[in-house]
């Protein structure tokens, strides 16, 4: 049976209690403020949403935009009113149910079993279209954001080559974004040049869509990895309009399986965002004192400023080796942090790639690649499942 996860939304306090009444039976019932709808929807993910009419005329706009997000989700809408061209403009708009209350409430009561039961079916076929054509389901891919509060950590190298890695390794659609806006990076590890860079979204920002990303975006030549490139240019970065981070991501999202994004230490507007939008936070850490009270600052400041840490906040260790000041058992008992991954220290066999600028990843089922590649490989095989 799969759980479902239902979303009530709602300007209105009174409203939101009397649904949770209606809904006490099932077990994943979330409930947000109207206001919210476009900032918490795309991460929360719901199955079935209950949205209550606003005061003001947005209703359509809002059924539109929840479809847009994913076309899969089901939107029940609750009428205060009786009004023949708001029904069908939410209805057209892709609402599957429309109720108005109070006169009806016993109405929905009597009919929740079977709009659950397809949003149970919905969720099936998509799943099962899914795995006939052995790809992946479109609507939702993952954020995976690799952060660290130190400086030369490992994070570009290790982001990069697990791009690669996906990308090559599965039939999956992945996208690199380098949000080192100021300086760049993953163009030196992955030999791109280019003059193009995320930044020449800007025009389009409002109305982006798969193909701008595609236009803007460069290919790794071996791989054909996709990769949104750093403007590196701290004029530009700060002239990027309000929203453009989240925009760009949830577009990115939509159009891809794996989005992989690249951050800077400096904790700024958009390295904020991207936190906040990621489904994972891949935090880069190498095994000395420094680098673990960098973290712990970091958890202060990730506290402070609010960005949620459970479920999403996993450790990559990174450098290990013989001379190191701590090990991984150390980790383990400073931090009750998970830990995600394990790389080796590999200089040999990295110096040399990275002193002429080649990928890492060259092809699929390489047998002679680095030590730091395979730990990557064993990484994302057992992601992949
Ligand atoms: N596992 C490893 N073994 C050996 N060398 C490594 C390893 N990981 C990273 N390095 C070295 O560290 C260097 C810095 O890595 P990288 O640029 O990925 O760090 P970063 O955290 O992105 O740094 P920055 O703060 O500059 O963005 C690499 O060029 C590489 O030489
Ligand atoms: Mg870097």
């Amino acid at each position: 049976m799969i759980e479902n996860k239902l979303l009530i939304i709602s300007e209105d306090e009174a409203m939101k209690d009397q649904l949770r009444l209606i809904l006490s039976e099932y077990k994943k019932v979330d409930a947000i403020q109207y206001e919210d709808l476009k900032t918490e929807i795309d991460r929360m993910a719901p199955d079935i949403v209950f949205l209550v009419q606003p005061k003001d005329d947005s209703s359509v706009e809002a059924v539109q935009f929840i479809q847009s997000l994913n076309p899969m989700t089901v939107v029940v809408f609750i009428s205060l009113t009786q009004d023949f061209n708001l029904l069908r403009g939410v209805t057209r708009a892709g609402a599957s149910d429309f109720f108005v209350f109070p006169d009806e409430m016993t109405l929905l009561n009597s009919k929740l079993d079977s709009i659950i039961q397809s949003a149970v079916d919905r969720k099936k076929s998509a799943e099962e279209i899914a795995a006939s054509s052995q790809s992946f389901t479109r609507g939702r891919g993952q954020i995976y954001s690799f952060y660290s509060g130190k400086g030369g950590s490992g994070r570009t190298l290790i982001a990069s080559t697990f791009a690669q890695t996906l990308k090559l390794e599965s039939t999956a659609q992945v996208l690199l974004i380098d949000f080192n806006l100021q300086f760049g990076g993953v163009e030196t590890y992955l030999s791109i040049e280019s003059n193009r860079s995320l930044a020449d979204l800007t025009p389009v920002i409002n109305e982006l869509n798969e193909s701008h990303i595609r236009n803007v975006s460069e290919r790794e030549n071996h791989s054909k990895l996709e990769v949104l490139l750093s403007p590196k240019d701290a004029e530009v970065a700060e002239s990027l309009p309000d929203e453009f981070i989240s925009r760009l991501l949830r577009t990115c999202r939509r159009s891809y399986d794996f989005v992989i994004v690249d951050l800077p230490v400096h904790m700024n507007e958009a390295t904020y965002t991207a936190l906040e939008e990621s489904d994972k936070i891949y935090y880069v850490l190498n095994l000395d004192t420094p680098s673990l009270q960098v973290l712990k600052q970091v958890e202060q400041l990730f506290k402070r400023l609010g960005v949620e840490m459970d479920e999403r906040f996993e450790l990559i260790v990174n450098g290990i080796g013989k001379d190191n000041e701590l090990n991984v058992g150390d980790i383990k008992n400073f931090l009750s942090l998970p830990i995600e991954a394990k790389l080796n220290r590999d200089s040999k066999g990295l110096q040399p790639l990275i002193n002429k600028g080649e990928p890492l990843r060259k092809e699929a089922n390489e047998k002679k690649i680095t030590q730091f590649a395979k730990d990557i490989r064993k990484w994302v095989l057992s992601k992949l499942g």
